[in-house]
């Protein structure tokens, strides 16, 4: 037997008894008469104590510990002169009889504790070594929990887990195809799945007509804290439903594993917001909801003052920062470069100061009378001693702008509380969204989102007037998942590719599994994804996802811990009848 305990689990009530640890050796603190070992596993950490009267075998040994070997310590649990009470374990200690080194170990090139002094870079290299901190323990444990808080809700309703390929055919969806050559089938390709969109909707025409699965999915997309390229879905699909009904058995899930694994109850019905509000009033089909400074359209009481800035523009909008007046004017150009920073695009930054003996003060004063700038800014529900920011340009360009500068603003007032959440759906989607740079509508979910029955009329008319069956389950700001009801009809298919510049031919080439599938009875359905490790990131109050990844890639993609993508022999690539190009 290796051990009779973990490291983690040892309390006063177990003083007298013998026990056997095994573990990691964190840390050595050799006092003279006595040294202390701190030994760690993913339950936790044992002090286990060596004295003057200890055996001098265990004495010996314990002299030649470094950190990270892996030990065993039989010992008697005693309890400590000096507690700690910061430490599970902390009444207790391990006064050693036998310590056997299983193995030695390396100096390790990092700290393995709470906070390491390692940089990202080496922490990646060494992935390994980082889980065995316990932040990232605590993460990789979040998401088993959340796992399977999944399965056991989707199984009680009746969901079936059923797995669908890697190796399937390019289908064109948002991001770019990794892909896979075959060797069997020289100068052709394998995809990896985007989502295993297609594949579920072939599932409900094969009659199960409730599925799941947490599954990887694959997109070669640039990458930022919340993407990576092989990321992992929890996929759903339901027949004979509609919106409402997804809506309703998937509310009951997102509040079922706030409850199960935050402690956090959601009474109320989760709020739904359409598409063209959230636009409006945040500027992001993703709002964070934690705060208000809803935006405020002042395009009307703007214009016409001869600010030619505001003349020209097509959309002038605000809102107010509260209690931020007294912002100095250093802030309000820290807050200047901010949205004229490249990432963010804005020419400039109008602000109005409601200052708190009722008077108003702005960077246009020149052009608007006090009464005209307190039009404006009560418009944005200014108060005394609220700050009001003002962009213009482009309706959605601005908006968007806009959106960055309320999430900064947010940030510095620490409103982002990552303790706190805002859930909601966001429904009523355009079906469509244009692309200036090719000048053609694009699927803003996927071609195969049904539009809204009364929308239908404008398909060929004014496409983007069109509205979708289309969802999103939005919380603080992030995208956690999105879905639709789809078409099960191969007339209005049709004219869905056709509005989206496929000619019936292309279509077939590339949809011809689908669309030839639905002409043998295809039920009504619809179904969503959750980006799993989103809600992990979500639930554990951080930024990135990375951690609640065990082996995650790096900004440009690498696995820099396998070194991973790298060049192929020779051999391999002639056996794929492959030949490289140098890159420029
Ligand atoms: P969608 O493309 O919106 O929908 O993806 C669903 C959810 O997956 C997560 N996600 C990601 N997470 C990490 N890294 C990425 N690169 C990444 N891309 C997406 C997001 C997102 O909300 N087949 C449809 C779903 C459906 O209609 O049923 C789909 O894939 O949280």
């Amino acid at each position: 037997m290796y051990r009779t305990h973990t490291c983690g689990c040892l309390r006063a009530g177990n003083v007298n008894e013998t026990v056997i640890l095994a573990g990691w050796v964190q840390k050595v603190r050799n006092l003279g008469a006595m040294t202390f070992i701190d030994l760690r596993d993913r339950y936790g950490l044992t002090q286990v104590v060596v004295e003057e009267h200890s055996p001098a075998e265990v004495r010996e040994t314990a002299a030649t510990l470094g950190r990270e070997y892996v030990v065993q310590v039989t010992g008697r649990v005693v309890e400590r002169s000096s507690k700690n009470p910061k430490m599970p374990t902390g009444d207790i200690e391990v006064a050693a009889e036998r310590i056997v080194v299983l193995n030695e170990a390396q100096t390790p090139p990092f700290t393995i504790e709470e906070v390491s002094d390692g940089g990202d870079d080496l922490r990646m290299k060494y992935r390994y070594l980082d889980l065995r901190r316990p932040p990232l323990q605590r993460n990789m444990i979040l998401r088993h929990k959340m796992a399977q808080e999944i399965r056991r809700f989707l199984d009680a309703e009746g969901f079936l887990e059923i797995e669908t390929p890697y190796l399937v055919g390019s289908t064109p969806e948002g991001a770019r195809d990794f892909v896979v050559p075959s060797r069997m089938n020289p100068n052709q390709f394998y995809a990896l799945p985007q989502s295993p969109q297609t594949l579920k909707q072939l599932l409900m025409v094969a009659g199960y007509d409730r599925y799941f699965q947490i599954v990887r999915c694959f997109r070669d997309e640039d990458l930022r804290a919340d993407r990576q390229p092989e990321f992992t879905q929890i996929d759903c699909e339901m027949s004979f439903v509609e919106q409402e009904d997804v809506l309703e058995i998937f509310e009951r899930w997102a509040k079922h594993m706030f409850r199960e694994v935050m402690g956090i109850e959601f009474a109320e019905p989760l709020r739904r917001m359409p598409w063209i509000e959230a636009m409006e009033k945040y500027g992001s089909d993703k709002p964070d909801l934690r705060f208000g400074m809803e935006f405020a359209d002042l395009t009307d009481l703007a214009r016409g003052h001869g600010f030619s800035v505001f003349d020209d523009a097509q959309y002038v909008v605000g809102f107010a920062a509260p209690g931020c007046a007294c912002y100095t004017r250093k802030q309000i150009d820290a807050l200047t470069d901010y949205v004229k920073r490249p990432q963010v695009g804005a020419k400039g930054l109008v602000w109005i100061r409601m200052e708190a003996d009722g008077s108003v003060k702005s960077s246009v004063d020149k052009f608007y009378t006090p009464d005209e700038v307190r039009a404006m800014a009560v418009r944005c529900g200014a108060g005394a001693g609220d700050l009001v920011l003002v962009l213009c340009g482009p309706k959605f360009k601005a908006l968007a702008q806009l959106c960055a500068l309320r999430l900064e603003v947010a940030q510095q007032l620490g409103l982002r509380d990552p303790k706190r959440f805002a859930p909601l759906w966001i429904v009523d989607f355009p079906m469509f969204e244009w692309d200036d740079e090719t000048q053609r509508f694009y699927a803003m979910h996927h071609p195969f989102t049904s539009p809204k029955p009364e929308d239908v009329q404008y398909l060929e008319s004014d496409p983007g007037r069109v509205r979708a069956n289309a969802y999103d389950f939005v919380c603080n700001g992030t995208e956690i998942g999105g879905g639709s009801i789809r078409i099960h009809d191969a007339a209005l298919q049709a004219r869905i590719f056709k509005a989206l510049g496929f000619t019936p031919e292309r279509a077939q080439e590339q949809f011809g599994f689908l669309m030839n599938a639905f002409k043998f009875g295809a039920p009504p359905h619809g179904g969503l994804a959750f980006g799993f490790d989103r809600l992990c990131s979500l639930f554990g109050g951080a930024e990135s996802i990375r951690d609640y990844i065990a082996f995650p890639k790096n900004n440009a993609g690498r696995d820099v811990m396998l070194d991973a993508p790298s060049a192929i022999d020779r051999s391999q690539l002639d056996e794929l009848r492959l030949s490289l190009v140098k890159p420029e």
